[in-house]
């Protein structure tokens, strides 16, 4: 009888992932008359390798993101995997769903869909000139009955992985935008725990040239987002004060604009996170907002270094 688990099939002698050329011998091993079927897809992206890696590690974002992302629960986390079970659209049918870093960026994505067909794919971040691409190949394994079911769950998987990827667009050249701008992020070096337990891992630039804006050129009791010394912030003049929100979402450097701010909350649209407002009142108390000091003098709010921390 076959081993449970098969130390010829894994890495360091059965104690880590199994062999990337190996996953077609495992599954025909667990499925009597396999069916296997493979299929590829590659996308170019213009992103950094690592934000490609940390945005595929990154799950908080998917419900936000992604239309074709349903619920989900995480059920386990660590830095090189992570195991959820994920609601199959709106319908009662739960998929499990393994996540795992098992190369330098590579992920294996393994699914078991109704009990009866798996699905591992095998998802590269690669370079693409001065771009990267992402590569993802896959296998479909099912019992031959089901394999007339192979096809169109290959040309679903397309679809999917095309949507998805230009639903992150976005997320990824935001990123190249603030790196380009002396951005770093505590996830420049990702893995599954630190993309996705919620800290502030933007690392704004100091502030080398700083700026002031002078209240009058603030409407109102309407929020207007402001750039000034190398960062951005939301202001809404009320009376005799202004509340203050980042522009930049000091968790992952979303952009955050006036159109986010609910009575006196910004919410983040990559995470959900909600920042509240800061006051600032005529020789009040300076405060620090995006890595920077702001000060209300006179008639003008200014923008200063920031006292040492750079994630304040
Ligand atoms: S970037 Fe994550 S909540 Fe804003
Ligand atoms: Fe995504």
């Amino acid at each position: 009888m076959a081993a449970f688990f098969d130390p010829a099939l894994a890495e360091n002698g059965g104690a880590g992932f199994i062999r990337e050329g190996k996953i077609d011998e495992a599954l025909r091993r667990l499925i009597p008359g396999a069916h296997i079927s493979k299929g590829h897809y590659s996308y170019p992206a213009r992103s950094e390798l690592r934000d490609l890696v940390w945005n595929h590690m990154d799950q908080n974002h998917r419900p936000l993101i992604h239309r074709t992302y349903g619920e989900a629960s995480r059920i386990f986390l660590d830095r090189r995997a992570s195991f959820s079970l994920t609601r199959f659209g709106g319908w009662p049918i739960v998929i499990p769903v393994f996540d795992g870093y098992f190369k330098e960026n590579g992920f294996y994505q393994v699914s078991i869909l109704f009990g009866l067909i798996a699905v591992i794919n095998v998802i590269e971040c690669n370079p693409d000139g001065n771009d990267t691409k992402m590569d993802i190949g896959w296998a479909i394994a099912s019992h031959r009955w089901l394999r007339f079911l192979h096809p169109a769950l290959s040309r679903r998987f397309v679809r999917l992985n095309e949507v998805q990827n230009r639903e992150d667009d976005p997320i990824r050249n935001r990123r190249i935008a603030l790196r380009a701008a002396g951005y770093r992020f505590k996830t420049d070096d990702p893995d599954f725990m630190n993309s996705n337990v919620i800290e502030n891992n933007t690392v704004f630039p100091p502030v080398t040239a700083p700026g002031e804006i002078a209240l009058g050129d603030l409407p109102d009791r309407s929020a207007v987002q402001v750039a000034i010394a190398g960062r951005a912030f939301i202001l809404r003049r009320d009376g005799g004060g202004v509340e203050v929100w980042p522009g930049v979402c000091p968790h992952e450097g979303a952009e955050l604009a006036a159109a986010h701010v609910t009575g006196t909350s910004v919410k983040c649209p990559w995470h959900g996170l909600q920042f509240a407002a800061r006051r600032l009142t005529s020789g009040g108390q300076a405060i620090e907002v995006c890595g920077a000091r702001l000060e209300f003098a006179a008639d003008r709010i200014l923008v200063r270094p920031s006292a040492p921390s750079p994630l304040a």
